[in-house]
């Protein structure tokens, strides 16, 4: 079960990835060009925020069902092994600052009263969020 959950949270990992960037790309295009926002561009943004969402589910799924493990060892060992580090604090603690920004990135934007505003909220807050998750992927694993 972990095995597929871990095969399962690597797998959305690209539909994610693409989803958010997708979504940046288009929200910064319309917002310099002046668009008009259209529910075809909240829908994207929702699309990817719900991928983020999955992997916030699974991944913290994954990381309970790890903790205690001899994989992980005692938290005394999780901080002197970088690797160990790294999936068990790095990777976790900054993918949910970057899922967070993206859903107040959507929020924003689905609230928003112009479309200007809107792109702006979502162009903004999904760049940051998506350059926190580029910065703690274990790229070495997703290829
Ligand atoms: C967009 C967000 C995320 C992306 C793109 C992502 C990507 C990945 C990738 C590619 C792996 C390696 C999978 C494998 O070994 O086959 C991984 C592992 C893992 N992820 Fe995420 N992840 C995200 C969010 C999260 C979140 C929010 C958590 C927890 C709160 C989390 C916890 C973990 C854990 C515990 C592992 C296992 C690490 C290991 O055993 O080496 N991930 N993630």
């Amino acid at each position: 079960m972990y095995t597929g959950l871990l095969h399962l949270h690597r797998t959305i990992a690209y539909a994610a990835l693409i989803l958010i960037f997708l979504a940046m790309l288009k929200s910064l295009h319309g917002f310099l060009n002046s668009k008009e926002f259209t529910d075809g561009d909240r829908k994207l943004g929702l699309f990817a925020m719900i991928s983020a969402h999955l992997q916030l589910t699974f991944g913290l799924i994954i990381l309970i069902m790890g903790i205690g493990t001899s994989r992980f060892g005692d938290m005394g060992q999780v901080m002197k092994d970088s690797a160990i580090r790294f999936a068990v604090i790095e990777h976790p603690l900054m993918m949910i600052l970057g899922v967070a920004l993206i859903t107040v990135g959507y929020i924003k934007a689905k609230k928003g009263t112009d479309s200007r505003t809107r792109f702006k909220s979502m162009a903004l807050f999904f760049l940051i969020g998506f350059a926190l998750i580029l910065s703690r992927i274990p790229w070495d694993k997703l290829f």
